[in-house]
């Protein structure tokens, strides 16, 4: 009984740090000519809970990636707060930087980024090599046959479809046990059918406890999460649960005023 209780405690105080706290978080590109100069993130505060599921929309340059990118820990901001489950990571270094990566985030992009002279599983296992745990064929195996693909291991990219290589990304992601999984168009690339499959693929990761953040174009994407937050300029218009904050966003761009660019 008293270890149940225990047990319920600390899950209670781990849930009660966010995943994501960022204050303020601005992120400047500086081309040369200070006039030039992109607010391409510009103060944003806001939390995503534990095992929560976001959407970022909004139109074409007005941050998504950016954002992605930051929260990802592939780039630092240029000033502001980011605590990535209690922790601050907004001014550390390269290599501490790469170190998060390893052990606390999944990244799944638009275009896969597979490296295309290894087998599937040998790109699922290399980050285990990055973070230099061992056992790693194994467990690469294993999350390939999470996502389906247990019997395509050996295949290289060039040899399965748009679908099957995002599987592969999507095992490469999960295969650290990542708490924060980002996506950045991860549907982008396929039909609509394949989509569905890997967003299928992504929510069920998401209900095991994942945190899950994608950007997206695609509304009925963003309708399968539980939050969106909406972005022009660096800002946000609007934060909420999902289906009211993107029947404003479409009625706003129907309306022109987030049509893109
Ligand atoms: N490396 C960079 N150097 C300079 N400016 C950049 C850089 N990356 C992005 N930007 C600028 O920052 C702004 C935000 O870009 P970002 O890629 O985050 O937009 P996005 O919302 O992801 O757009 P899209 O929907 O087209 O992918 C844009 O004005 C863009 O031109
Ligand atoms: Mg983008």
């Amino acid at each position: 009984m008293s270890e149940a209780v225990a047990a319920v405690g600390e899950g209670a105080s781990d849930a009660a740090v966010p995943t994501v706290e960022v204050e303020g978080l601005t992120k400047v590109y500086q081309a040369g000519d200070p006039d030039l100069a992109v607010r391409a993130l510009d103060g944003l505060d806001f939390r995503i809970e534990r095992g929560d599921s976001v959407a970022i929309v909004g139109p074409s340059g007005c941050g998504k990636s950016t954002l992605l990118h930051v929260l990802g820990c592939l780039d630092r901001p240029t000033s502001g707060r980011y605590r990535l489950e209690g922790q601050d990571v907004a001014n550390l270094d390269e290599d501490a930087l790469a170190r998060i990566r390893n052990h606390h985030i999944g990244f799944v992009f638009q275009s896969f980024n597979l490296l295309p002279r290894m087998s599937a599983v040998e790109n699922v296992e290399l980050p285990l090599l990055y973070a230099g745990v061992s056992g790693g064929r194994e467990r690469a195996l294993s999350a390939l046959a999470r996502v389906g693909l247990a019997d395509q291991a050996h295949r290289w990219p060039n040899e399965l479809s748009g679908g099957q290589n995002q599987r592969v990304a999507i095992a490469r992601a999960l295969v650290t046990r990542p708490s924060l999984l980002l996506g950045d168009e991860p549907t982008g690339a396929l039909d609509s059918g394949t989509s569905a499959d890997v967003l299928d693929l992504l929510t069920t990761l998401h209900d095991e406890g994942t945190t899950l953040v994608l950007v997206t174009h695609d509304i009925a994407v963003a309708r399968r999460l539980r939050r969106a937050i909406w972005m022009r300029d660096g800002r946000i218009v609007d934060d909420g649960p999902s289906g009211p904050v993107l029947d404003a966003f479409i009625e706003a761009t129907a309306g022109g005023a987030d049509a893109p660019a």
